[in-house]
C-alpha cells in the first residue's frame, strides 16, 4: 500500500462494484453498523456527489456520499476514512472535495447529521466550521441527533 491517495468520483467507478467493496470493507471504517445508511440510491442515482479515496494499489481507504438538495443545501450522507488512515487530512480533503462540487451545484450550506455521543464525528465537524444543533426525536421517538451546518463560501 503505497503512493499518494487520490480522489476519484463515484461517476467513474461502477456504482454496484463499489458499494460492494465498501459494504465487504465496512468494520474497517465503522465502529458502528452503518450498512443500511449504504442504500443503492446513494450510490447510482446521487453517485455524481460521491467519491472514494484510493491509494496507488486501488486500496479504499475514505469516501464520501451525499448529494444538493432543491434549497441548495449540501446534505453531507456519510464521510468515513480507514481505521490505519486516520488524523492525517484526508477526511478533510474529502469535504473538501465535496465542497467544490457542491458550490458548482449553487449550494450555499454543509449539513451533516451524528449521533449526539459520537464525539469524534462532532470533533471532525466542528473543526471544518460547522455549529452543532441539537435535533430531539430526528432520527424517530427518542433518536436524537446532532445536526451540523457550516456556510459554504462562494468560489
Ligand atoms: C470522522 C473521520 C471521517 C475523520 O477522518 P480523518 O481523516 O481522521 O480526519 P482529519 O485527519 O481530516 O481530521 C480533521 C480534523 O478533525 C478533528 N478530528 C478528527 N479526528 C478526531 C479525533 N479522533 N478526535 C478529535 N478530533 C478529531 C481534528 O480537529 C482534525 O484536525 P487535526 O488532525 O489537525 O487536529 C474518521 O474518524 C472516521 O472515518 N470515523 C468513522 C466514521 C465516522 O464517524 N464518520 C463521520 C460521521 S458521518
Amino acid at each position: 500500500m503505497t503512493g499518494q491517495v487520490r480522489i476519484v468520483g463515484l461517476s467513474e467507478l461502477s456504482a454496484t462494484v463499489v458499494r460492494a467493496r465498501l459494504l465487504d470493507e465496512h468494520d474497517r471504517f465503522w465502529d458502528t453498523d452503518t450498512r443500511a445508511l449504504h442504500h443503492p440510491v446513494w450510490f447510482h442515482q446521487f453517485g455524481g456527489f460521491g467519491a472514494v479515496a484510493m491509494t496507488g494499489d486501488g486500496d479504499d481507504v475514505g469516501y464520501v456520499l451525499g448529494t444538493v438538495t432543491a434549497d441548495r443545501l449540501a446534505y453531507l450522507h456519510l464521510v468515513a476514512v480507514r481505521a490505519d488512515r486516520r488524523r492525517s487530512s484526508l477526511g478533510r480533503r474529502l469535504c473538501g472535495w465535496f465542497d467544490d462540487l457542491a458550490r458548482s451545484a449553487g449550494a450555499r450550506f454543509v449539513q451533516a447529521v451524528t449521533r449526539p455521543d459520537d464525539e469524534v464525528a462532532l470533533a471532525f465537524h466542528t473543526s471544518l466550521g460547522a455549529a452543532p444543533h441539537l435535533s430531539r426525536d430526528h432520527a424517530g421517538p427518542g433518536a436524537d441527533r446532532v445536526v451540523l451546518t457550516r456556510p459554504l463560501a462562494p468560489a
